[in-house]
């Protein structure tokens, strides 16, 4: 056979996993909306372990067990995040303080859900035409949390995304209020030590004059308020950014 053949073979393959794909998908919308109708979380831990140790017993060649694991966890999770589109026009908003890893996690947890993802500090700096570290020395706080309000107005009328948050965002009751109408709202708590260690100051206004030290003083006092407005805590001692989102995404889909 030449490489034309193999081609055409692959191309047949995959026109059948195509058509597979899209029936698996359509019975993962009943799914969800029998689960909701009952009041169900979409996620069930058990049974995601039994089917994926199932489809792992039907392999004929045991040489594809890790492939064939990650195949099916991919798949149960774009199931996941299709039921919760499906059921929920709800966003998945993330908040915490500065290097929490809200921007990394936010698009990778996006991405693995098949969800939009957006950054509010980043919408602002489009808007603006700067970054913000130039926006709070030209215009100053006050101006910044003006404009990041105004982002947050706009950005929380949105369904079904991904919304990263810059850390200032709980300062403000109406950010939160406006953004909770519509969204189940995760905090990244990040082991502040480990923070404090690995930040990048560059682009952090607030902490370019004092240094990364000035992290712990406000993340004493904004504590509470992630506290307050959040629906899931995530507890994140060292964990890579696969580990909080695999975990993001079970406890949001247990809520
Ligand atoms: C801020 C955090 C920043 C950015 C701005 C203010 C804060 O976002 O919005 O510098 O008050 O904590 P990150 O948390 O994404 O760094």
């Amino acid at each position: 056979m030449d490489i034309n053949d193999l081609r055409n073979e692959i191309d047949k393959i995959d026109k059948e996993i195509v058509a597979l794909f899209e029936r698996r998908m359509a019975v993962s919308k009943d799914i969800g909306q029998y689960k909701k109708s009952k009041g169900l979380p979409l996620y069930d831990q058990e049974r995601e372990q039994n089917a994926l140790q199932s489809r792992i017993e039907m392999l004929g060649n045991k040489q594809f067990e890790p492939y064939l694991k990650q195949l099916f966890t991919t798949l149960m999770e774009l199931s996941k995040g299709y039921q919760f589109q499906t059921t929920s026009e709800k966003n998945i908003v993330l908040i915490g303080i500065m290097g929490s890893g809200k921007s990394s996690k936010g698009r990778l947890l996006a991405s693995r859900l098949g969800m939009h993802y957006v950054d509010v500090d980043d919408e602002i700096e489009k808007e603006q035409g700067m970054s913000i570290s130039d926006i709070f020395a030209k215009k100053g706080s006050f101006e910044f949390r003006k404009l990041e309000s105004n982002r947050i107005e706009e950005i929380s009328k949105k369904k079904r995304h991904v919304i990263s948050t810059g850390g200032g965002v709980v300062l403000s009751d109406s950010n939160m209020n406006r953004l909770k109408e519509n969204a189940i709202v995760v905090f990244l708590n990040r082991d502040i030590d480990e923070i404090v260690r690995t930040i990048d100051i560059a682009n952090r206004p607030l902490l370019e004059a004092a240094g990364a030290s000035k992290l712990y003083e406000i993340f004493k006092d904004r504590l509470p308020l992630y506290r307050k407005w959040c629906d899931i805590e995530i507890t994140e001692e060292n964990k890579s950014v696969e580990d909080s989102v695999n975990e993001i995404i079970k406890r949001v889909f247990l809520v």
